[in-house]
C-alpha cells in the first residue's frame, strides 16, 4: 500500500487525510488546503453523477496540467481566445464539485492531480485526458512550485517551504516520503496502464510543447471536438508558453470564479499570484539547471531500477 505524510496537510490541519482505492490496496495522501472545504470537495465527489458532456485531465503535479487544461478548453470553446477563467475552478482537489458547475456550465474540463483509482468508480467513465511529463523535469518544476506558492501558507509552512533543500526533496520525491497525491512513479505506471482504455488518451508534454499542432489535433479526434486544422494552428500558436503566460496573467476571471475561489481556496491576491507563480519556465531540461552530478546520477539509478517505468517514452 503506498503511504505518504503530506507536508501541506500537516500544518494546515491536524490530521492527514487519505484517498483509498475500492479493493483499498493503494492509499495517496490527499490534498487539503482547508480542512472544512475538504470535507465537502469528499462529500461532493462521492455522489457525483459524472456529465456525459465533459471530461476528465488527469496530470500528476506539475506535469502540464494547465497548458492541456487550456487546450481542451480551447477546443471545446471553439477559438483560440485565452480562457479568462482560471482552471482551478474545475479542479475537483480544491473546490466542491456542485460549485465549479454553477460557474462553469458543460463542457468542460474537470481536473485531478489525484490516479483515478482513488476517485469514485463514476470518474472512471469520463472521456480522460493524461499528461506525463520527464521525471526528472517535473521533479524540478515542483521544488520550484513549493517555493513559488510558500506565501499562501501560514507562517509555520511559509518557513519550513522557504528552507526547503532540493536534496531534501529529492529523497521524499524518489522515495515517497511525504508527498501530496502520492508518488510520481506509481501514479504514472498506474495512469499508464490504462492507455488502451478506449476512454482514455495519453500524451507527453515534451510532445505538446514540440510537436504542438500534431499533438492538439490528437486530443481535438479522441475529445470529438472536430475543429478544423487551422483553429488547431491557431491554439499551437496561442497555447505557447510566452504568450499564454502574458494572456493568463492579464486576463480577468468573472467576478463569480473569483468569489467561488475567495470562499473555498485563496483570496484574489492568492489567486492572482497563484497565476503569476504557475508559468515559470515551460521548457524541456531544466533539471540540467538544478540536479548535481551526484543527484542526476541517483536519480538515474532509481529509474534504472524502476521496473514499471520501461516503455514509456519519456523525453528528457
Ligand atoms: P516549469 O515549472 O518547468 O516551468 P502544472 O500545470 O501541472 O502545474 O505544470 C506546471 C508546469 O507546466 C510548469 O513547468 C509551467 O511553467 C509549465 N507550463 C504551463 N503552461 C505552459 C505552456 N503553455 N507551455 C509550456 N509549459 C507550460
Amino acid at each position: 500500500m503506498e503511504e505518504g505524510t503530506s507536508a501541506f496537510s500537516e500544518s494546515q490541519s491536524s490530521s492527514i487525510e487519505y484517498r483509498v482505492s475500492d479493493d483499498g490496496k493503494v492509499k495517496v495522501t490527499a490534498f487539503v488546503f482547508r480542512p472544512e472545504v475538504y470535507k465537502k470537495i469528499k462529500a461532493e465527489l462521492e455522489e457525483y453523477k459524472w456529465i456525459d458532456l465533459d471530461y476528465l485531465l488527469a496530470t500528476y503535479p506539475k506535469n502540464g496540467t494547465h497548458f492541456a487544461w487550456e487546450v481542451m478548453t480551447m477546443l471545446i470553446q471553439g477559438s483560440a481566445d485565452c480562457i479568462k477563467q482560471p482552471k482551478q475552478a474545475l479542479m475537483i482537489d480544491l473546490v466542491p464539485i456542485n460549485e465549479s458547475k454553477e460557474c462553469f456550465p458543460s463542457p468542460r474540463v474537470l481536473n485531478t492531480h489525484y490516479r483515478t483509482d482513488v476517485l469514485p468508480a463514476e470518474f472512471r467513465k469520463a472521456k480522460t485526458v493524461v499528461v506525463m511529463r520527464n521525471p526528472k523535469d517535473a521533479f524540478i518544476s515542483a521544488y520550484c512550485h513549493e517555493k513559488r506558492l510558500s506565501s499562501l501558507f501560514d507562517s509555520v509552512k511559509r518557513a519550513e517551504l522557504n528552507a526547503l533543500k532540493l536534496e531534501d526533496f529529492l529523497q521524499k520525491f524518489l522515495y515517497n516520503k511525504g508527498i501530496d497525491y502520492g508518488n510520481y512513479f506509481t501514479y504514472t505506471e498506474y495512469m499508464w496502464s490504462r492507455r488502451a482504455e478506449p476512454n482514455v488518451l495519453v500524451i507527453f508534454y515534451e510532445d505538446l510543447k514540440l510537436h504542438a499542432a500534431a499533438t492538439i489535433q490528437k486530443i481535438n479526434e479522441f475529445m470529438g471536438t472536430n475543429r478544423s486544422p487551422e483553429l488547431v494552428q491557431q491554439i499551437a500558436e496561442a497555447t505557447d508558453f510566452k504568450r499564454m503566460k502574458q494572456a493568463k496573467v492579464e486576463a480577468k476571471p468573472s467576478e463569480s470564479v473569483t468569489k467561488m475561489l475567495a470562499a473555498n481556496l485563496v483570496d484574489q491576491e492568492g489567486q492572482q499570484l497563484m497565476i503569476e507563480q504557475m508559468y515559470r519556465k515551460g521548457g524541456i531540461g531544466d533539471w540540467k539547471n538544478h540536479l548535481t552530478v551526484a543527484q542526476n546520477e541517483q536519480f538515474d539509478a532509481f529509474l534504472a531500477n524502476w521496473e514499471g517505468g520501461k516503455g514509456i517514452p519519456f523525453q528528457y
